[in-house]
């Protein structure tokens, strides 16, 4: 055997995990198919990387098993991450929200990765085309660029199909299904929601944006989102939105409570203390002005407050606190910054990463059904998970 593991992917997981590996001795060839390492790093975060989330736990986390990622996210946590970039000097600063960004560029974190992979003697080829892969009794031989590479371990680390036009696929669940894996359906997630039918008015608002909660879901499942929303020619985006698109099915209601700060009974109050004021125009105290008019258009109401009875107010008020969109769709795996689904948690073991069903076989990061919201959650999947498997190499 040339190795003792061959990591498929150069990306978050995929490098991290072989530098771990590599740094407890193991011989690791990694294979990437394209021309260079680390391309959803570089563009991420808007070239800054958002790298971690210090308040990262299971909570934060989409899966089928929302139990699974515990154990590699309590082993390897946002501070031991944050430990690393500040050993490699990289200056960093939290934004909002504990989401931590390079204060430099998204480069730093690839040069940090290289370096580590360095340490541990990892072997790293880019711009490889993987053909045949298979198993026999000594392990796995991977067919690259006309050679065939061999190792006991092999690790998919090729990410989800989100933005195609960077080469993403749906290769990880190929692979894992042609060893016996299933594959929980990917969809696109932290993905616009585009807009018809009655809702198409909200178009015509493109380019405003409010401060909102967002609620996708019912009853205990419901997740909601305290954060922007953003109009589109196309329909809803901003992150309150693109964090609830993870909980949101075709067919399901989006809520939106455009004024999520204020006491209910505010509309009656505010009737009391100016009754001449109109709908339009109260709104427009807390809300863009085009969006406020629009608001007061669709609940149908023009006059003077005074004009109205309480239990009218009382359901504007109901209406704007869960304005009921109903989306036609998302914008797809070509607008969605990762995919959830994937490889099913059922099929790995929790503290390995190592698939049960066949040994030696391991999936990591995006590949891996465990999604995480906006805000560096997912790259802290990708080192904790990466993290796991690495150990276990
Ligand atoms: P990743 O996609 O990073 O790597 C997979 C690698 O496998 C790639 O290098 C790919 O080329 C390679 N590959 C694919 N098929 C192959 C094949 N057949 N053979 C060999 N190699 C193959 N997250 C976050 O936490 N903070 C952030 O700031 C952002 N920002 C962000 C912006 C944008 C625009 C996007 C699209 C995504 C983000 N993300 C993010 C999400 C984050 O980028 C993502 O979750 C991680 O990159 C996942 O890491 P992986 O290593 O699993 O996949």
């Amino acid at each position: 055997m040339d190795h003792d593991a061959i990591i498929l992917g150069a990306g978050a997981a995929g490098l991290f995990c072989a530098a771990v590996a590599g740094q407890r001795g193991r011989r690791v060839l990694v294979l990437e198919k394209a021309d260079a390492v680390g391309k959803k790093i570089l563009i991420s975060g808007g070239g800054r990387c958002n790298f971690t989330n210090l308040g990262a736990g299971p909570e934060n986390y989409l899966s089928a098993n929302r139990h699974f990622a515990k154990s590699a996210l309590a082993r390897y946590t946002p501070r031991d991450f944050l430990d690393l970039v500040e050993r490699h000097g990289i200056a960093w600063h939290e934004k909002t929200l504990g989401q931590l960004f390079c204060d430099g560029s998204a480069k730093q974190i690839v040069t940090m990765l290289l370096a580590e992979c360095e340490k541990g003697g990892v072997e790293i080829r880019t711009g490889q085309e993987i053909g045949r892969i298979a198993r026999d009794e000594a392990g796995f031989s991977v067919e690259a660029n006309d050679e065939t590479h061999r190792a006991p371990a092999l690790v998919i680390a090729t990410g989800g199909p989100s933005i195609p036009k960077m080469g993403a696929t749906g290769f990880a669940y190929d692979l894992a299904r042609q060893f016996g894996l299933k594959v929980v359906e990917p969809r696109p997630a932290l993905v616009p929601l585009t807009l018809g039918g009655e809702d198409v008015l909200f178009r015509e608002l493109s380019g405003v944006s409010a401060p909102v909660e967002a609620t996708a879901g019912q009853g205990k499942t419901a997740a909601r989102f305290r954060e922007a929303a953003l109009l589109t020619h196309k329909g809803l985006s901003g992150p309150a939105i693109l964090q609830a698109s993870s909980y949101w099915r075709h067919g399901e209601v989006l809520r939106i409570d455009f004024l999520p700060d204020l006491a209910p009974g505010w509309l009656s109050e505010r009737k009391a203390k100016s009754p001449q004021a109109s709908m339009a125009q109260v709104l427009r105290e807390h809300l863009p002005e085009r969006l406020a008019v629009t608001l007061a258009e669709r609940l149908g109401i023009s006059g003077p407050l005074q004009g109205m009875s309480d239990k009218a107010l009382v359901q504007a008020e109901e209406r704007l606190r869960g304005w009921q969109f109903h989306p036609n769709g998302t914008e797809g795996f070509a607008k969605a910054e990762v995919t959830a689904g994937g490889i099913s948690t059922a099929e790995l073991s929790s503290q390995t990463m190592e698939a049960k069903k066949s040994p030696g076989l391991f999936a990591i990061g995006e590949a891996v059904d465990v999604t995480g919201w906006l805000g560096g959650y997912n790259f802290q999947w990708a080192w904790a998970s990466g993290q796991a498997c690495g150990e276990a190499l």
